[in-house]
């Protein structure tokens, strides 16, 4: 959600600003801008509607000066349309102070007026215009002092050129440390190929670089080692990163496992869990809190942890725990779950439960991220950076990590964990085998095409598939469609079946495989067209259902793992069939750090 970037050294700042822009594209944004100093040594702010390519057709022939500071923004409206006028970066009165912002200034009414009060004119309806004037009114540390809310912010000032300050509180933002340069983006992967050191700015961090330096506080910046291949953010042969991403599945599914799982010794390592080893014995109960796909991967692991560990589990939408009164028992540990780490309700969630003392653990795919921060302990998914606005790979490795954890706490190693285990081992292959057929499910997207509905049923762990397949649809393909759980259909959904509201049922053979048989003569007997996910060999389902999609047969615990894939691919064949940019899915953010 938002981009920034920026630049401050001696080769050519506007046209990184704006590759770093293009990069940071996929976090989802509907107008963009660019404040430089030009060649003339004047500085320029140029700001367009719509796609990068409208910001670049803008910016044609121009080039900013040596040694000077470029930023650079892709805004996501929340506060005022997305205008040219609402874009960033915005200035003060007087076209000096030039800044870019994530985040929200919850007090900017207050401010706005006080500001107004002293004569400060502004242009436009966002929060963030209140800094510049705010930095115009009291300099850029008072200005920090008197703002509420979330941001990561980068500015640049007329009368130092050669400076860029930054803060963050919130909002995550990026230092990229070079030979004599700098570069800030929102997020890491901006920076893959253009430097090998890092800073994650901390909360309450801020400062300035220049040519000569940085100077950031109050605590000491750390540098870290930027660990992301320029290569896992490209394309490479694929039409759409989440094509890419969905096919990663069998070697992120590996990555997950790598040097943690030992299926012949029956044993699972988990080196971000060894400092809590003692606290893990003794928690009583454990709270996943995540949202979107990472709440439904939650749900699977709910199942899996009441399955192979006794531990009892609830899952909360974290936006819902964060303003809930939820008794909080002694022993409780929280399991927050996220893709880049940086979503603003987990967060919250995180920071409620570490402020309750409970036990903080994180299921994280974006190293150095604020929760991966803030959480006691965790284990990374090791996916490599997810570009697609719709989560497909995380998903997958979230399961795959979930499984580990589960079995991981598990007191004792019974058969059937040793089973699981064999199993999680060979799983990528025969994710593969169902990757092998996407051909096959573009058929089935292009026969159901003219559907505006679906319901998507599932029962146990086929529950929470159904619900981030039904996700992914509406997501990619804006294709209305409901996740419920079996057993509910006959308590509404039904209601709705007809010749013209097909149904994607999970109908895989594990012990809730009968039920859902049930389930689907009722949606038959109502004449509702039906497209079923079934196990290899099943001789039953061709009979009730008009398609079927078969998959391999794997252990109950895991199928979600597997049964994602189809419903994935659905997705992703029906919204581009449709003619849809699949990866960024309009309105959709893939970072949401607002609330
Ligand atoms: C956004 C993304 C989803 C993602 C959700 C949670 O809505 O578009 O794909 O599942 O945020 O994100 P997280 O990074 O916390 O997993």
């Amino acid at each position: 959600m938002c981009g920034i970037s920026g630049y401050i050294g001696k080769k050519e700042g506007l046209q990184i600003v704006l590759g770093n822009l293009r990069k940071l594209e996929y976090r989802g944004y509907d107008s963009a801008g660019v404040a430089f100093f030009n060649l003339g040594a004047n500085a320029e702010i140029i700001k367009t509607v719509g796609k990068l390519d409208n910001l670049e057709r803008a910016l044609r022939g121009k080039r900013s000066l040596s040694a000077t500071a470029a930023i650079g923004h892709t805004r996501w409206a929340t506060h005022g349309a997305p205008n040219q006028v609402n874009a960033h970066p915005h200035s003060d009165c007087r076209g000096e102070i030039f800044l870019v912002h994530n985040g929200i200034i919850e007090n900017y009414q207050d401010l706005k007026s006080e500001l107004i009060g002293k004569k400060h004119r502004f242009r436009s309806q966002t929060d963030t215009e209140v800094l510049t004037h705010l930095v115009e009114e009291y300099g850029f540390e008072w200005a920090l002092k008197k703002i509420v809310g979330a941001y990561a912010i980068a500015l640049i000032n007329k009368k130092e050129p050669q400076k860029l300050y930054i803060a963050r509180l919130g909002s995550p933002l990026v230092v990229g440390v070079g030979e004599k340069e700098y570069y800030i983006a929102s997020d890491p992967t901006a920076l893959a190929g253009l430097v090998k050191k890092v800073i994650y700015l901390k909360d309450g961090q801020r400062g300035v670089l220049s040519l000569g330096g940085l100077e950031i506080g109050p605590a000491r910046p750390k540098i870290e080692k930027l660990d992301i291949d320029p290569e896992q953010a490209q394309k490479g042969h694929f039409p759409h990163f989440m094509l890419k991403e969905i096919f990663e599945g069998p070697e992120v599914l590996r990555s997950a496992l790598r040097g943690r799982l030992s299926a012949d010794k029956g044993t699972v390592k988990l080196g971000g869990l060894e400092g809590v080893t003692d606290k893990l014995k003794n928690i009583k109960k454990l709270e996943i809190l995540a949202c979107g796909t990472s709440y439904y991967s939650g749900l699977a692991g709910e199942l899996l942890f009441e399955e192979l560990t006794n531990l009892p589990t609830e899952v909360m939408l974290a936006s819902e725990y964060r303003y809930a009164k939820h008794p909080i028992k002694k022993g409780t540990a929280a399991l927050l779950i996220s893709q880049s780490g940086e979503t603003a309700d987990t967060l919250a969630a995180l920071r409620k439960a570490n402020h309750q003392k409970n036990l903080t653990l994180g299921i994280v795919n974006a190293v150095g991220s604020s929760i991966a921060r803030e959480t006691v302990a965790g284990v990374y998914n090791h996916a490599g950076p997810e570009i697609g606005v719709a989560s497909t790979k995380a998903f997958l490795s979230q399961l795959g990590v979930l499984a580990l954890m589960a079995l991981y706490l598990s007191p004792k190693k019974t058969a059937a964990h040793r089973e699981i285990m064999r199993e999680l081992a060979i799983l990528p292959e025969k994710i593969k085998m169902v990757l092998a057929q996407s051909g096959k499910i573009k058929q089935l997207a292009k026969k159901y095409l003219k559907y505006k509905n679906f319901l998507y049923l599932g029962r146990g762990y086929n529950y929470p598939t159904a619900l981030e397949g039904a996700l992914k649809i509406k997501e990619i393909a804006y294709v209305h469609a409901e996740g419920y759980a079996g057993g509910e259909m006959k308590h509404g959904p039904i209601a709705l079946i007809d010749r013209d509201f097909p149904t994607v049922a999970l109908a895989t053979q594990n012990r809730v495989y009968e039920k859902m048989l049930s389930n689907l003569e009722e949606i038959k007997a109502r004449s509702g067209p039906i497209l079923a996910i079934a196990t290899v060999g099943d001789k039953k389902i061709a009979r009730l259902a008009n398609d079927v999609f078969y998959v391999p047969k794997t252990v109950e615990v895991l199928e979600p793992i597997l049964n994602i894939v189809p419903l994935q691919l659905f997705a992703y064949h029906f919204g581009t069939l449709c003619g849809y940019d699949v990866d960024k899915p309009r309105n959709l953010a893939k970072s949401v750090t607002v609330e």
